[in-house]
């Protein structure tokens, strides 16, 4: 019997299996994984000898308690669905896909369903993981699985109807972070001589100082702009212009991504993927 399983040792599935191994929330002996192309495994099996590896889908399902599939949405239902022969109601599905909802997997598999979505901020144990439990999860399993993400993070534990725009601010926001940044960069190299390195080194500290007063001293955004922007001074001329700006970018942001989501949701329904037997 493994405690925890992995199907899919992609970027996130990479992220998870080590940060929980990393933190200790879970032993290399405990965990199974399965991924398709198995040599992707090589590196971790070397560095936790203990650890299962396999290409068998099923070989990882079976008699694993709690199991996290963490494959592209279109393949999750088709994975779950090829796991329903060997799979128990006992075991705790964990599925990571965006656009995948509880439901669309309850179509499937009639057990224990918890979705998260988490953050690649995980890695460094930073950020936060969307969670959201069906209703066979009783409180048990929910403090474990809970505790393995806080092992790795910050969990926000909200309804499945707010997933999407809180995706935007926590699993999409380190790219979107990335790219305002890399803009601002950008900006500053266009209208200086700094080398592009100098200017990076400069504007990554100063990203992890701001995070650092926000979260460390409690600071609200206001109050953070108002030390810095003193009236009439230079910063305020550059919040102005954020502040005329920014609102529109950010709606439009958000009815992009809304827009997507809504998109592969309906691709997701369209696979018409139903359970066909149930152990
Ligand atoms: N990336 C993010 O920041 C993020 C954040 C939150 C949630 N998510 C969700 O996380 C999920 C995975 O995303 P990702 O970025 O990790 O994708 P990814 O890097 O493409 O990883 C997917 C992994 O699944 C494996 N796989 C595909 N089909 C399989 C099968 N039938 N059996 C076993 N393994 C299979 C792939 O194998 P190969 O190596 O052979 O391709 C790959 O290793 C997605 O559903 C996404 O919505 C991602």
């Amino acid at each position: 019997m493994h405690e925890v399983g992995f199907i899919g040792y992609g970027s996130m599935g990479r992220m998870l299996v080590n940060g929980l191994l990393s933190s200790g929330a879970v032993a290399p002996a405990d965990v199974i994984i399965s991924t398709r192309t198995t040599a992707k495994l090589d590196s971790l099996a070397r560095q936790w000898p203990s650890i299962a590896v396999t290409g068998d889908n099923r070989l990882a399902a079976c008699e694993t308690r709690i199991l996290f599939i963490c494959v592209k949405p279109l393949d999750t239902l088709p994975v779950l669905l090829d796991l329903i022969p060997v799979v128990s109601l006992e075991t705790h599905i964990v599925s990571i896909a965006a656009c995948v909802t509880i439901s669309d997997l309850e179509q499937v598999f009639n057990g224990k369903i918890t979705k998260v979505i988490p953050s690649i901020t995980s890695e460094v144990r930073e950020g936060v993981s969307l969670v959201c439990h069906n209703s066979k999860v009783c409180g048990k399993d929910a403090a474990r699985v809970e505790a393995l993400l806080q092992s790795i993070g910050q969990i926000a534990k909200i309804s499945e109807g707010d997933f999407e725009v809180a995706t935007d601010l926590t699993s999409c926001a380190p790219g979107m972070i990335a790219a305002m940044f890399e803009n601002f960069v950008g900006a500053a190299l266009r209208h200086g001589d700094l080398a592009v390195e100098v200017a990076q080194r400069m504007v990554v500290s100063t990203l992890l100082g701001t995070a650092k007063l926000l979260a460390e001293r409690n600071m609200g955004f206001s109050e953070l702009i108002d030390r810095v922007a003193t009236k009439g001074g230079i910063t305020a001329e550059g919040v102005k212009v954020l502040n005329h700006h920014l609102p529109a970018v950010f709606d439009e942001v958000f009815e992009k991504t809304l827009t997507q989501h809504e998109t592969v949701k309906e691709m997701v329904k369209n696979q018409n993927v139903t359970q066909v037997a149930m152990r």
